[in-house]
């Protein structure tokens, strides 16, 4: 593998950012309760404002919705709860005519059982779609044919009375995995994939497209390296590289397409492989290890208060490795399966603005292409619920159920559930304070946060001191501030305990970042080296608190102050 530097500049991609929506609950047109397509389209000015290049659309697909989606039935069609073709059609027009991008969300690594390949494959062995699915015998002594976990909680594997085999789930019961090893399956997933981009989509996010190709022994999992769930055979598989490459020749590259990968526990090394362009994989890749540093040794459903310096030396290892590999990363805090950042390792409370802020500042100011996930840009926090029943997610559910089984009490279960749950991401966008934020003229599918009188679009708009103006100003200077997307890392903070700081530099200019990430006031001491740099040309680019530090050998922050300066060269 060679690990020439692309020439950061020319891909127009690597000066974007994204926007990531979640159509259940972004903008309801019928009263329904859940958002639809129509609604999307009616929030592109807003988008646009915000400064958006780039619409990542979740999956809108024909599908039972056991995982919101994420279970599709039929690759080609648009789920009736969500709009129609023609919906479709017309916010492709709309977005083009805005001089915006749509990636949308593929899911290749399973189907839902109600796909027809799925009813196909399940009636005999012999059935031309048998292989489109990973079938299996019993163990020879009976029962499932491995050890492997699902990431829903329970077996992987599924029996089937039909046919006496156990077919592969990785996800929920109803998400079958897909057999990548059968040439046919790969064609079908190219196929779809040209069907819209032919229809004039710009790019794709590709669901869990690391989990792909599967150790054909299906060997059990001692354990003895990560976490015995079977994940080490499967995760950045064999025939991963191959695969992708193959989408690429196939579809990527000749539509021009922009792509990233969500990366399920991979490596930085995978990481840079997938994303280098000399590779012909992909544009990007999200990788989710900065998002585990509240796992107590990797566990998801224990809690702990998040590890501060392994927050930084994570985000600092990869901004370095991705730089050095030739990759790229896809920057972001927040998305549909996580509970809100602002609630996790800032105060969503008294200090929940600066916080906000300050979290976008430290974000935005690395390098990489930036995802904001609807309501971020608000400010919006995880709702606070106070009972299971409020609880939608079939993870969320689930993990309830095993964790009770397993001898939690209720209560300590729902604790777990209330910080952990993807729900806390799912909560309707609030547009405004009226009634159901704006969101629906019915009943939300979910609940609202009940802060959305306080915290909604409406009010924060023309504000020119809120969170929406914040991130409307730190996504302006990707365009103008060329340092942002090829200015090369150095951490300044040298394991401080309140503060993540960090320069970035080309040939000409040189960025610094400083967050205090607590509700104490800090004081940091910038390297001498940063310090003695030209007092003249500097320039304050973003900041969250009206006390701005004299620059010198020692800042002093208030509490979650953040601040970017730019010295120009
Ligand atoms: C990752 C998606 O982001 C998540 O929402 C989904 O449950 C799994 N992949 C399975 O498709």
């Amino acid at each position: 593998m060679t690990t020439k530097k692309s020439n950061h500049q020319a891909e127009w991609w690597r000066r974007s950012v994204v926007y990531q929506v979640y159509p259940r609950s972004f903008n309801d047109t019928t009263g329904s309760g859940v958002g639809d397509i129509r609604g999307l389209t009616k929030k592109l000015d807003y988008l646009k404002d915000l400064g958006t290049d780039i619409v990542w659309l979740q999956p809108v697909y024909n599908s039972p919705q056991n995982d919101n989606g994420y279970d599709v039935a039929d690759y080609r069609s648009i789920d009736p709860m969500y709009g129609t073709m023609e919906d479709f059609d017309e916010l492709m027009a709309e977005l083009k005519a805005r001089d915006m991008h749509l990636m949308l969300d593929i899911v290749v690594n399973h189907s839902s059982t109600e796909h027809m390949w799925f009813q196909e494959s399940r009636k005999s062995k012999d059935n031309p779609y048998r292989d489109y699915y990973i079938w299996r015998d019993p163990a020879p002594g009976g029962g499932v044919p491995n050890n492997w976990q699902s990431k829903f909680g329970g077996s992987a594997w599924q029996y089937d009375e039909a046919t006496g085999q156990y077919f592969l789930t990785l996800f929920d019961k109803t998400q079958a995995d897909l057999n990548w090893e059968n040439e046919t399956v790969r064609q079908e997933a190219a196929d779809l994939m040209r069907f819209w981009a032919d229809k004039g989509v710009d790019g794709f996010r590709m669901d869990v497209i690391n989990l792909i190709s599967k150790d054909q022994d299906f060997p059990d999992d001692d354990g003895s390296i990560m976490t015995g769930d079977g994940r080490r055979y499967y995760t950045d598989g064999p025939r991963v590289h191959e695969y992708i490459k193959e989408l690429y020749e196939r579809v990527y590259g000749p539509y021009d397409l922009v792509t990233v990968g969500e990366m399920s526990s991979t490596t930085l090394q995978h990481c840079i492989r997938y994303s280098n362009p000399e590779e012909r994989e992909f544009s990007m890749t999200f990788n989710f290890h900065h998002l585990k540093v509240d796992y107590p040794q990797g566990k998801k459903w224990e809690l702990m208060p998040y590890d501060f310096e392994a927050l930084k030396g994570l985000l600092s290892s990869w901004q370095i490795g991705m730089n050095e590999g030739g990759g790229w990363n896809a920057l972001f805090w927040n998305n549909h399966d996580q509970p809100r950042a602002l609630s996790r390792f800032a105060d969503d409370g008294r200090c929940r603005v600066a916080s906000a802020k300050m979290l976008a500042t430290t974000l935005h100011g690395l390098q990489g292409t930036p995802y904001v996930f609807q309501g971020e840009e608000i400010g919006m926090p995880n709702p606070n619920w106070n009972d299971i029943s409020e609880f939608r997610d079939v993870e969320s559910t689930n993990m309830y159920r095993i964790m009770v089984e397993m001898g939690k009490t209720p209560e300590e279960a729902f604790e777990i559930i209330a910080k952990r749950s993807r729900d806390n991401a799912r909560t309707p966008m609030q547009w405004n304070y009226g009634p159901q934020a704006g969101f629906t003229d019915g009943t939300p599918w979910i609940k609202l946060d009940e802060r959305y009188p306080e915290i909604n679009v409406k009010m924060q708009r023309e504000d020119p001191d809120s969170v929406f103006s914040h991130y409307k100003n730190l996504i302006a200077l990707r365009k103008t501030e060329d340092v942002l997307t090829d200015g090369r890392y150095i951490r300044l903070d040298e394991g401080h305990p309140q503060v993540f700081a960090y320069a970035r530099t080309n040939d000409r200019d040189t960025l610094v970042v400083v967050s205090n990430f607590t509700s104490e006031e800090a004081a940091f001491t910038l390297p001498e080296t940063h310090a003695a740099l030209g007092h003249s040309q500097l320039e304050l680019l973003s900041g969250n608190r009206p006390e701005v530090p004299t620059w010198g050998d020692q800042l002093e922050l208030e509490p979650y102050a953040s601040f970017m300066w730019i010295i120009r060269g």
